[in-house]
């Protein structure tokens, strides 16, 4: 039955006009509902859907969670002049504001570092010891790092497993010493050329880490340094495709071993001849989540690297 006039009102959504009299309902229903213009008693639109998540975010959740990490190993490099050169670029460039930065500098430089760095570029210790004091001619401690303000230490370098015969056992000691003092540490894992060649690559990481996971009781101060061996110094960098597929199992080992949570949140970095003109395409894969950079990081293309995902 129409309303009188032989049309509905423009006022009115028209739904209750079609129904016989005595069911007529006072207030239409959200189907019923035609328009703004409805006047029907205690009508109000229909909430709109919520908007979907944007694609990216859905396909790149994770990485968004975790903060892109940028270390540099100034290794045993520089002096105050260069290195007052190098704290001058970095602390005048335009740095990628998502990013974090930390310089790893020569213990006896670390106080000068601390002292010379913007606030927002955090400092790094490249070793320490694995007890707080005492005779131990050479070495330094974590509360001596924390003593210079320096917030960071790097453990586990193949330089310090293989030049200087550091064991897992030993570096595991470090790392449950340094987190227990409060430092964040860059904890590195890496194969070497003949391992990779020989098909043992997961196993060396996997052993490294495993170490290393027994000594971490909050993993919320860890980022996981991959370093193959055979890519640090030698200009010859792992492929993108390279990176991603160790830190990949290296993510899924700490999903198996740990947890979900820290498998989601930890940094897996990657290490071995990063440098301006490559650091864009390691930097777009999926699970690596920043850089330990040696050589690059005496130069002004540090500051490319640190911005590699602006
Ligand atoms: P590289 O060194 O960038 O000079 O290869 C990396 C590292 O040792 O951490």
């Amino acid at each position: 039955m129409l309303t009188a006039g032989g049309s509905k009102s423009p006022q009115s959504c028209g739904a209750s006009s079609i129904i016989p009299r005595q069911k007529k309902k006072s207030v239409c229903s959200y189907l019923d509902w035609t328009g703004p213009d409805c006047t029907c008693p205690g009508r109000t639109a229909p909430p709109p859907p919520p908007p979907p998540p944007p694609l990216l975010l859905l396909l790149r959740s994770d990485m968004a969670l975790r903060r892109f990490f940028v270390g540099g190993n100034w290794k045993m490099n520089g002096n105050k002049e260069s290195l007052g050169e190098l704290i001058s670029t970095l602390n005048t460039a335009s740095l990628h504001e998502d990013t974090e930065v930390v310089c790893g500098a020569p213990a006896i430089y670390l106080d000068f570092a601390r002292s010379s760095l913007d606030p927002k570029i955090g400092v790094a210790a490249q070793n320490c010891y694995k007890v707080a004091k005492g005779a131990f001619t050479g070495e330094i401690s974590p509360a001596m790092i924390k003593d210079c303000g320096v917030d960071w230490v790097i453990l586990g370098h193949s330089e310090r497993r293989h030049v200087f015969g550091e064991s897992d056992e030993l570096i595991g000691q470090k790392v449950a010493h340094a987190l227990e003092s409060g430092l964040g540490v860059i904890a590195c894992i890496g194969e070497k050329l003949e391992e990779r060649e020989g098909g043992t690559t997961e196993e060396v990481v996997y052993t490294q880490t495993q170490v290393i996971a027994e000594n971490v009781k909050d993993w919320g101060n860890v980022v996981l340094a991959y370093e193959p061996v055979w890519a640090i110094g030698t200009g010859k960098t792992a492929t993108p495709e390279q990176a991603q597929e160790v830190h990949e199992k290296l993510r899924a080992w700490l999903r198996a071993n740990i947890s979900d949570e820290v498998a989601d949140s930890v940094r897996i970095i990657y290490g071995g001849s990063v440098t301006g003109a490559n650091c864009r395409e390691l930097a777009s894969q999926d699970d690596v989540d920043g850089f330990l950079v040696g050589g690059a990081s005496l130069k002004p293309e540090f500051v490319d690297i640190i911005n590699a995902r602006a």
